[in-house]
């Protein structure tokens, strides 16, 4: 059989297939990876995302002294886009089938971020900087875990991923004016 004739069969069955299972919605049966084990990823960046929410919220609101102004506002504009996160996170569970797990109990646990309030202005600045590290390392090793098993998935994480390098430089460069030194230690 040609290329183009085996195409074919293929459009035939699979359109046999997409009215089984219509439970499932977007879940079709070629869906590369294990669901539960997707949803449950996703559900525990739904955690660190909801305690950068709060974390960069507290220091907007909390920030003193007189050079806080600008930070403040940088924190708030990240903490908006921490919540945006949020959103796809959890629009893509639904999509899979689960439910994103939004109970604030427990969500501490499941964060692979922490929540500090630090002490300072750039107490706060270096804990956010360290958050969007430990937020940066989790998203790369969860593209890598979705790859071609689910690209929709991927291509979500790493708009994330690329969103949190940016707040890693944005905390970086504030450091640096902050602090009056650039990080050397590495
Ligand atoms: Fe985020
Ligand atoms: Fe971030």
């Amino acid at each position: 059989m040609s290329a183009q004739g085996a195409f074919v069969a293929d459009i035939k069955e699979i359109r046999r297939r997409a009215r089984q299972h219509l439970g499932q919605g977007a879940v079709t049966q070629n869906y590369g990876g294990k669901v539960e084990e997707a949803i449950a990823a996703l559900n525990h960046a739904v955690a660190t995302e909801i305690v950068c929410v709060l974390r960069y919220q507290f220091h907007a609101v909390c920030a003193t002294g007189l050079a806080s102004e600008a930070v403040k506002e940088e924190f708030l504009q990240h903490a908006k886009e921490e919540a945006e996160h949020l959103a796809l996170l959890s629009e893509r569970i639904n999509q899979l089938g689960g439910k994103p797990d939004l109970n604030p109990a427990g969500v501490a646990n499941r964060s692979a971020t922490e929540y500090v309030e630090g002490e300072n202005l750039v107490d706060m600045i270096k804990e956010n900087l360290v958050a969007e590290r430990i937020a940066i390392e989790t998203y790369r090793d969860m593209v890598r875990y979705f790859g071609d098993k689910d690209p929709t998935t991927r291509v979500m994480l790493e708009r994330i991923l690329a969103q949190e390098e940016e707040h890693a430089n944005d905390m970086h460069d504030l450091l640096v004016s902050h602090e009056g030194r650039p990080m050397l230690e590495r």
